[in-house]
């Protein structure tokens, strides 16, 4: 394993946490860990070009390698369950009531990963909304900050046991069996999901505010500053009425929020 001198350390720690808002400042080991063999394969033979390089951002297809090593994409269907119901049950028909004129409705998974998150949703709306008059434009926003991961989304693959928890007859709905045994999504779920690297970091440039942002999962790497700060650009990018799931494990500062608090992991930006 290459050694990271604590100067190196710093310096990369505090580059990543600028730009990218992940708190690694107790993880060197897990630097030295999961960047080694990666670095050697790209040729370096110690930490101290490799930083200069990222800092100079020389290599923006290595800084999503680093990140991918250093962050996990780990997700999976019907996640934090609890939020679904609540979708179906009470943010759904108050959407639908919003937007019974336009019929063009507003959701962002903001940090998406292989995508089970945006076509869950994008299944809880498809069910709702095709049952109601008229033609509805239920498109979901789903983006992440790593270019591979994204790539992974968009032409899915899921294991058969991966699709056990969603509801009876989804599987048959939203899946197409391939000849691997594995699992794709059909074109009309591939169709709903509109996915866009993002950095969470940067300013939100989507004009249309948000009906509902799900930002789950992603925060627990952030220090509470960022967070504070990405929750307050959220804000203003959602609709009064409109709501922020985030992680059930991801707490937010009560008292410089500025949505309201519903239940636990879900706020609401008061109409
Ligand atoms: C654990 S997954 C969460 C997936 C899903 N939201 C869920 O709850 O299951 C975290 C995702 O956040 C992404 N991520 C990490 N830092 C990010 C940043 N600064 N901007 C955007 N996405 C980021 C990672 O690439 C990863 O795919």
């Amino acid at each position: 394993m290459m050694e990271l001198s604590q100067k190196d350390f710093e310096r990369l720690y505090q580059h990543i946490q600028r730009n990218y808002g992940i708190d690694l400042s107790k993880k060197r080991q897990l630097i030295m860990s999961r960047l080694s063999n990666t670095l050697q394969a790209k040729g370096y033979s110690a930490f101290e070009p490799f930083v200069d390089d990222i800092i100079a951002g020389k290599d923006k297809d290595m800084i999503t390698v680093m990140l991918n090593k250093l962050t996990t994409n780990y997700t999976y269907f019907m996640r934090e369950e609890s939020h679904y119901e609540f979708l179906q049950d009470t943010v759904m028909p108050e959407i639908a009531k919003r937007h019974e004129r336009d019929h063009v409705i507003s959701i962002w998974s903001a940090a998406c990963s292989s995508g089970e998150e945006p076509y869950n949703i994008s299944m809880y709306l498809l069910e709702y909304f095709s049952k109601l008059p008229g033609v509805w434009d239920t498109r979901i926003l789903a983006s992440d900050i790593s270019q591979n991961i994204l790539a992974t989304a968009m032409n899915p693959e899921y294991p058969p046991e991966s699709l056990e928890k969603l509801p009876t007859g989804w599987q048959k709905k939203y899946f197409i069996k391939k000849p691997n045994g594995n699992f794709t999504v059909t074109e009309a779920l591939k169709k709903n999901v509109i996915f866009r690297p993002f950095n969470l970091m940067d300013p939100i440039k989507w004009k249309i505010p948000f009906d509902l942002i799900f930002c789950r999962n992603v925060m627990i790497y952030f220090d509470q500053p960022t967070k504070d700060a990405l929750v307050n650009r959220f804000y203003n990018v959602t609709v009064p009425g409109g709501y922020l799931f985030i992680g059930h494990s991801e707490g937010i500062t009560k008292s410089t929020c500025p949505y309201q608090f519903i239940k636990p992991a879900i706020y609401q930006r008061k109409a």
